[in-house]
């Protein structure tokens, strides 16, 4: 039982972790990658016509994107900006962008 337990406390502890990571990574490409000029930094935006990306949770964020790099969901300007990103980024911005709440 001790075993058990103390498998699962490493596993969350592993988990927390690799999150942890992507949280940093997206942080990153959230900058290198210029959504930060636009939905601002923390994703507060202080432009009205730039959504404010704040408190939007991780599915949403990952779906949206997903949507604009396909092209099911159309405006010029974010369908330009998710076409060079790779689904690590995305998974990496989606985590980034949870975080925020
Ligand atoms: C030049 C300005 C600009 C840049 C740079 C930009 N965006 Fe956007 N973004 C927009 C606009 C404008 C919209 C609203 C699109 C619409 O009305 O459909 C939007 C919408 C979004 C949405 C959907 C928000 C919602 O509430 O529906 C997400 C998610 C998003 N952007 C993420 C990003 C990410 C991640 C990046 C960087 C890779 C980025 N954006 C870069 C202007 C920008």
């Amino acid at each position: 039982m001790r075993f058990v337990l103390t498998a699962c406390v490493a596993m969350i502890l592993v988990f927390t972790t690799a999150v942890q990571a992507d949280v940093d990574k997206g942080k990153s490409t959230y900058a290198a990658r210029g959504c930060i000029g636009c939905h601002g930094a923390g994703g507060v935006s202080t432009v009205t016509t730039y959504p404010s990306l704040k408190g939007r949770n991780g599915d949403f964020i990952r779906k949206n994107l997903t949507d604009f790099r396909s092209g099911a969901r159309k405006n010029p300007v974010m369908n330009a900006m998710a076409a060079g990103l790779k689904d690590a980024d995305i998974e990496n911005l989606a985590d980034y962008i949870n975080s925020l709440q």
